[in-house]
């Protein structure tokens, strides 16, 4: 055992680490009994991860049933709706701090509780690169609430409504009364969002009990399947199954196939290639292209369509799905339990036709993210087209510039700003370097006037994210971003842009040599030039583009759980 490190012999040190330690611990715990501990992301500020303390007494009952011994360890966690000024930028921090702590204590193994947006990346992240035996807990989805006898889908009918405000079709007074119908219970956002997207590609990965992902929150077999995986992470030490064996590239490519079917989240790019890129497993955006894109669209969930995540539970979840495109998934590919993913799918059933299609009648052929190039992003850009308007998917149209988020809110609903439903919004300085942090605007509300119009999409453009609830033709996480020197930074208003998504082109469409010679936005330099400290100055000199997964440089990679000094 590892913990035996702090514990094992009779010496001045190993007293130290013991004596500390007997506060209600059983006699033997220091007897080669495994040491668990529960990364939890509860917080009351978390609102989504606020039930994980009770999990984590399921979680507790299950280590100590198998023999070990259950330590809480509450960890960094991010409220994706609360911290300013957006979650994305402590994601690579928290992931940073949830290594160290891994590392640093005594600990033979380590269950992952986590459900927010942010938060399983992070954890992830940080069992990756320590790679100790680990186990993901998703939180599970809320139930749904209804409005005007209407179910609501979090994060995207916030965007609906607020929209009909703004065209004038619902009161002030109604848009806020629907505030107390969004959130029902407990758990996390209940669209196919990025935390249920997360959730489920946790299982896809092999890295949770399998039948777990998309349990909701409430529902009394979350807390039977926390401790089930209580009892797993004792054999996984005793059987030293690792984050790195359990994870492959056919894992990875599994979690890409199942993206696209699920109709999950833009989010999940960049987080799929940061987990890989801790594991050093081979991994580019343009695999989620060849891989995903062709893969079809089953699930009918907001945002892409209409139902919810209880919906999709009741369906038959995530294993049903999986059946339904089992060709297409790595059959090698293993999970925490040791045995492949691929041989828990033999007893899924679909119970509701509705909510997950069979691949002869999917939503749509292909719906995987496509990746664009062009003078506009050398290094890519990515758009999913299973949430855009079809007819936009090939278009032409004159640039509407943004500088920032500030000056989109300034000018936007400027009844003299020169904008039709052909133009083209582009907006820059939203890159993981520009915000900093990467946020999710990319999905830029339409100007008022074209909304009054009927206007409900157009091409937008950003090098920022898109909240995994959203929905329109947007193109996003254009690499390099303005702030890092990229063609993005040298577009003007005016300027025509082509998107052809079927022939996976975004350009300027102006010859090369004149776009190369414009000097760049001045708003953008002067923004970025905007002098820094602390974890926003080392974020910002330090991060990485979007299309590998907007990581730290120097946290590419493991250093592995050994820690070779101690003071005492
Ligand atoms: Fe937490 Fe949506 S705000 S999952």
């Amino acid at each position: 055992m590892r913990s035996a490190e702090w514990y094992g012999g009779n010496d001045r040190n190993s007293y130290i680490h013991r004596a500390w330690m007997r506060r209600g611990l059983p006699a033997d715990a220091f007897d080669g009994r495994p040491h668990i501990a529960i990364a939890n992301t509860a917080s009351d500020l978390t609102p989504c991860n606020a039930h994980l303390n009770e999990v984590a007494e399921s979680v507790k009952s299950g280590i100590y049933q198998a023999g070990g011994i259950a330590l809480n360890l509450p960890v960094v966690s991010l409220g994706e709706t609360q911290v300013r000024p957006t979650a994305m930028l402590w994601r690579n921090m928290a992931a940073m701090a949830i290594e160290e702590m891994l590392r640093a204590n005594p600990i033979d193994g380590v269950v992952l509780l986590g459900g927010c947006d942010k938060t399983i990346p992070s954890l992830l992240m940080a069992a990756s690169s320590v790679d100790l035996p680990a186990v993901v807990v998703p939180g599970g989805p809320m139930l749904t609430g209804t409005f005007r006898g209407v179910p609501l889908g979090c994060g995207t009918d916030v965007w609906k409504l607020s929209e009909e405000v703004r065209a004038g079709t619902l009161s002030a007074a109604e848009f806020t009364r629907s505030e107390s119908s969004m959130i029902r219970s407990r758990g996390h956002c209940n669209t196919m969002g990025t935390a249920s997207t997360m959730g489920l590609l946790a299982e896809v990965l092999g890295m949770t009990l399998p039948g777990i992902a998309g349990t909701p929150a409430p529902d009394s077999r979350l807390l039977e399947m926390s401790h089930e995986t209580g009892v797993l992470i004792v054999e996984m030490v005793q059987k030293e199954r690792r984050p790195s064996t359990v994870l492959s590239r056919g894992s990875f490519l599994n979690a890409i196939v199942a993206l696209a079917a699920l109709g999950g989240s833009t989010n999940a790019v960049v987080h799929l290639l940061a987990i890989a890129g801790r594991l050093g497993i081979e991994l580019t955006q343009d695999d989620f292209d060849t891989v995903g894109s062709e893969v079809p669209l089953l699930v009918d969930l907001l945002p892409a369509g209409r139902f919810l995540m209880d919906d999709f539970y009741r369906a038959g979840g995530l294993h049903a799905v999986l059946t339904e495109i089992r060709d297409l998934l790595d059959p090698a590919a293993l999970t925490v339990t040791g045995r492949p993913l691929a041989e828990y799918l033999d007893s899924a059933l679909v119970y509701d036709r509705e909510v997950i299609r069979a691949r002869t009648s999917p939503l749509q052929e292909a719906a995987g993210i496509a990746v664009l190039y062009g003078n506009l992003a050398p290094d890519g850009a990515v758009i999913k087209p299973a949430a855009a308007s079809p007819e936009l998917l090939q278009h032409r149209g004159p640039a509407v510039v943004f500088d920032s988020v500030e000056d989109l809110h300034a000018r936007l609903d400027d009844p003299g700003l020169e904008v039709t439903a052909d133009s083209v919004l582009v907006l820059r300085g939203c890159g993981p370097k520009g915000y900093p942090g990467m946020p999710e605007v990319a999905n830029m509300p339409l100007p008022q006037k074209l909304l009054e119009l009927g206007v409900r999409d157009m091409v937008r453009i950003c090098d920022g994210r898109m909240s995994g609830t959203a929905y329109g033709t947007v193109v996003l996480h254009v690499a390099p971003e303005a702030a890092a020197g990229g063609p993005l930074s040298l577009v003007r208003t005016g300027d025509v842009i082509v998107l052809d998504v079927p022939a996976r082109q975004l350009y300027v469409d102006i010859p090369d040599a004149e776009l190369l010679a414009r000097a760049p936005s001045a708003a953008t330099v002067e923004a970025f030039a905007a002098p820094r400290r602390g974890w926003e100055k080392l974020y910002v000199d330090t991060v990485g583009q979007a299309n590998t997964g907007a990581d730290l440089d120097f946290l590419l990679g493991s250093s592995g759980d050994r820690v070779s000094r101690e003071s005492h």
